[in-house]
């Protein structure tokens, strides 16, 4: 069937700071750009970012590139590729100051430099001690950064479709990809984008885990949409729990006060983290800190009638510090923990928050699948960016403060590239003529009335299955229960059902639409982490409990066909700089 149809040069899925960064740099330089949001631009996931952007400024302690770039790579756990991760770093004073010319408003010192805090895993001198380097707008960096970027964007005449859903990628014979189905969710009329680039930027998939820090929205859609046109993701079992979720809400309290003096104690009172991590306690990374909290709760240590959380402890710091540079955190403890963080610890536990994995691409943001025997072949037409794309800067374990940085560098790279494919001068490639079809047949089978199951039993014992089956510490026996539960949920899924078309709001069909997306996201951590017979970064097997680099120093590549694996190469060289080879890794 024909659909209705509307066409630009770019279009981008998604309106967080990827999306956002990347449509700035297109429409800037003179492209129709279309960018497709399921909510108001200014309330995508990147408005949830509270700590930082990580970037060597050097503003209050000594810093270098190069520095980040080590710790970057050993946050990883050297899964991380160490080209993208050189490039990122040398961009990422670049892409501050930037974001400073547009306006953002940053906090500052004194001497009006943008202030820094230290941050988790960030260190000086390659491991030496901690260092000031994620840029910081208060406890609420990701809410200034999203409004900077829309603000560029409506100025910039970027067009954006609010509460629009996309469906389906659009692939031609060739493989070249044309475009999107999408959903509009005020009426429900589907229509084709036809584009000559099209972005995924469409965030994380944090919503597959029961207690997560990841809005409602975060359902891995661009994910979903890219594993049923056949392209694979990278990646999928790392998974990071951020170590300070308020206990039993799961909202997310900031690294930042730990890097303002913040500290994490037991039911004895202990400051446990020396125990673990006696350099930079703390400001480990998060893998160690989440794992080092687990153990302390498992063995007894926890706080609590049911000793399952631990303390975050910052009334130290005193009133001014807390109001001024933790002022949301203090109001996030008193709605959603009944605590002033003035006068009382934040019972905390460590919560879902980021996916390290996703669509596999190159440093300009191109997708990349293996082909012809070469692992990174360009799938033509198709982007992604953010934290939906694998490039891969956070290997096995994500450092905080680098997903913003991700969004802007990666996000503004891609943008360039594109600007200099000179679009414009180019028509576009025709939509086959069964462009549609599938997404319609999809949402037919949704809207056949009577008999389906419902969608939130579903996605609930999906979110359930997931946590308990794919969390903290794994094993196989624990995974391949887990695989074959999804398995199970995955057949549930095909027969859910959202009844009679007539009576229904869109939400419904939203929300079912979401669940697809949800359930290849989950199919893929939990196969990919099955397969890992080692620990590295997230991804803590007590039955494989060290890491393997002899056989384990490679990037996972998950197909929806078949459920089919295949690895390929890490990048160990960097660009312009020795490479940082694999070594046991301390804070
Ligand atoms: O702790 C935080 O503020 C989160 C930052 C991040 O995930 O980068």
């Amino acid at each position: 069937m024909k659909l209705p149809t509307r066409r630009f040069d770019a279009l981008i899925v998604g309106a967080g700071g990827a999306g956002m960064r990347a449509s700035l740099q297109l429409s800037a330089a003179g492209l129709t750009v279309a960018v497709l949001s399921k909510v108001f631009p200014t309330r995508s996931h990147t408005v949830a970012a509270q700590g930082g952007i990580g970037a060597s400024l050097g503003n209050m302690s000594e810093d270098s590139w190069l520095w980040h770039m080590y710790d970057t790579v050993k946050g990883s756990d050297w899964l991380g590729d160490q080209d993208a991760i050189e490039y990122m770093c040398r961009m990422a004073p670049q892409v501050v100051y930037e974001l400073e010319h547009m306006g953002m408003p940053f906090d500052r010192n004194a001497d009006g430099t943008i202030y820094q805090r230290p941050f988790g895993g960030h260190s000086m001198n390659f491991g030496e001690k901690s260092v000031r380097r994620a840029c910081a707008s208060a406890d609420r960096t990701g809410h200034s950064m999203l409004h900077t970027l829309y603000q560029q964007n409506v100025r910039a005449r970027t067009q954006f479709f609010v509460e629009w859903m996309a469906l389906d990628l659009i692939r031609d014979a060739e493989g070249t990809v044309l475009g999107i189905t999408a959903l509009d969710m005020e009426t429900g009329d589907v229509v084709a984008l036809h584009a000559k680039a099209t972005i995924l930027a469409t965030g994380g998939a944090g919503r597959i885990f029961a207690a997560s820090t990841n809005a409602f929205i975060n359902t891995g859609d661009g994910l979903g949409m890219a594993a049923r046109a056949g392209i694979p993701l990278e990646d999928m079992e790392f998974w990071q729990f951020h170590p300070t979720g308020v206990a039993g809400a799961g909202v997310l309290i900031t690294e930042g006060v730990r890097g303002e003096g913040g500290i994490l104690l037991n039911s004895n009172g202990e400051r446990f983290m020396e125990r673990y991590a006696p350099n930079l306690k703390d400001l480990a990374s998060r893998d160690v800190v989440s794992r080092s909290m687990d153990q302390e709760i498992k063995e007894g240590r926890g706080c609590g009638p049911h000793k399952d959380y631990v303390l975050l402890k910052l009334d130290h710091l005193g009133p001014e510090v807390i109001l001024k540079r933790l002022p949301s955190i203090r109001e996030i403890a008193i709605k959603f923990a009944n605590v002033d963080p003035i006068k009382e610890p934040i019972p905390v536990v460590p919560t879902i928050h980021y996916m390290m994995g996703g669509v596999p691409t190159n440093i300009h943001g191109q997708v990349v699948v293996p082909k012809d025997g070469n692992p990174e072949t360009v799938v033509e037409g198709l982007y992604a960016v953010g934290e939906c794309a694998c490039v891969s800067v956070h290997g096995a374990n994500r450092l905080g403060t680098n997903s913003l940085l991700d969004l802007l560098v990666f996000g503004r790279s891609a943008g360039d590239f594109i600007v200099s494919r000179n679009l414009p001068s180019f028509v576009h490639k025709p939509l086959p003529p069964d462009a549609g079809d599938f997404s319609l047949a999809r949402l037919a089978r949704l809207d056949s009335a009577g008999g389906g199951e419902r969608v939130a039993d579903v996605g609930n014992e999906l979110r359930r299955t997931m946590q308990s089956h794919c969390g903290v510490f794994r094993n196989e026996g624990l995974l391949a229960e887990g695989v074959a539960k999804v398995m199970e949920l995955e057949a549930r899924v095909a027969r859910t059902s959202i009844g009679d078309k007539s009576r229904t709001f869109n939400t419904a069909r939203v929300e079912a639409l979401e669940l697809d997306n949800l359930i290849e996201v989950a199919k893929a951590s939990v196969v990919s982490a099955l397969a890992r017979h080692e620990s590295r970064g997230a991804q803590a097997r007590s039955d494989y409990p060290e890491r393997d680099d002899v056989h384990w120093l490679k990037h996972t590549l998950w197909y929806r066909e078949g459920n089919r694996l295949d690895y390929k190469p890490v990048h160990l060289t960097p660009m312009t700089v020795e490479s940082f080879p694999p070594k046991a890794r301390t804070y």
